[in-house]
Parts: structure tokens; sequence; C-alpha cells
């Protein structure tokens, strides 16, 4: 069965992913890549040149495609957030939500070096960065709190990556 890894931009999901694939000795697939090196764009590109309804569009049919090869698959962070997307994920894996708190995403997104068109304009401004997460968390967490286990995402030691590790077992097996 593959584990989908989702959450809120600079959660940390394909960090804490590719750990949790070397972990539990899987591959791992991180979304927003795969969908960059089948247009051969960037993330940036292809909102600059397609549009963000291109990228949704395609976040979708990537969906679709995903085989069940027992993989660990990072997501991009509005990737489960459609009626249809989240419906997909769901069947196609067990779903884990990587809750990291506002001012500790702000903080990371602040200093990430990947560029997210979403938030370029802003990135640099504190107050109006923390707005915008709060605004599209809850906007989202109805996608989000569909996920079968909920993972707090801040500092993810080896010995909580183990119990994570752990509880997908087990709710594997259920
Ligand atoms: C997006 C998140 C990004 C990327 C795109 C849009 C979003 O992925 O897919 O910039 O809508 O939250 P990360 O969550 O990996 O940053």
């Amino acid at each position: 069965m593959n584990i989908f890894v989702i959450g809120f931009m600079g959660s940390g999901k394909s960090s804490l992913g590719k750990r949790l694939a070397s972990h539990m000795d899987r591959p791992f697939i991180d979304s927003d890549k795969a969908i960059v090196n089948e247009l051969g764009m960037s993330i940036q590109e292809i909102f600059e040149q397609k549009g963000e309804d291109y990228f949704r569009t395609y976040e979708t049919d990537w969906l679709k495609r995903v085989q069940d090869n027992d993989s660990v698959i990072a997501l991009g962070g509005g990737t489960p957030c459609s009626a249809e997307n989240i419906e997909i994920i769901k069947s196609k894996g067990l779903v884990v939500y990587l809750i990291v708190s506002t001012p500790a995403l702000a903080t990371r997104l602040a200093a990430s070096k990947s560029i997210r068109p979403l938030i370029e304009d802003f990135r640099d401004n504190p107050e109006k960065l923390k707005e915008f997460i709060n605004q599209k968390v809850a906007e989202r967490e109805v996608y989000y709190n569909q996920a079968n286990i909920k993972f707090d995402g801040e500092s993810v030691d080896s010995e909580k990556l183990k119990r994570l590790a752990e509880l997908i077992s087990m709710s594997a097996q259920h």
C-alpha cells in the first residue's frame, strides 16, 4: 500500500517522506518533482506560462496515474485539496497529514530556497505570510483532516519517525 504524505507548504513532506521511505525500505516519490520532470518546466514556469488551473488539472491527472507500488509519496501542499483529489488519494493508499504550527511554517517558508508562486510576493513580510497561512490552512483543513493519521511534523527525531512507521504499519493492518 502507498503512503501519501500531505500538509501545507513548508511542513516538511519531502524531507520526512524521504526519511520514512528509507526507514521503511520503500521507494520515495515527490509529486512536484515528478510533474516538473514530466513537463520539463519548474513549478514557477508552470504557474507563469500555463497558469494555476493548468497545474491543478495536471495534479489530478498525475494522481490518477499513481500505481499502487508500496511507495512513500510526498504531495504538493494543494494536491489533496479538492473533493476529487482527496478521494483518489484515499483510494490509493494510507494518508498521513503532517501538522506544523503557523509560526513554524512561516519561519521555514521565509528561509526556504524553493520558489513557491503562491507566496513569492510576500514571503519576506512575516505578518502577511502568517495571515495567508492561517487563511489557507483553514480553507484546506477539510481535506487535510481526512487523513488516516495526523502527525506532529515539528522537529521529528529518529524516535518520532520510528513511532510514525509503527503507526502506519498498525493502520495498514486494519
Ligand atoms: C502548492 C504547494 C507546492 C507546489 C505549488 C503549490 C500549494 O508544493 O505544489 O507551489 O498550493 O500549496 P509544496 O507543498 O511541496 O511546497
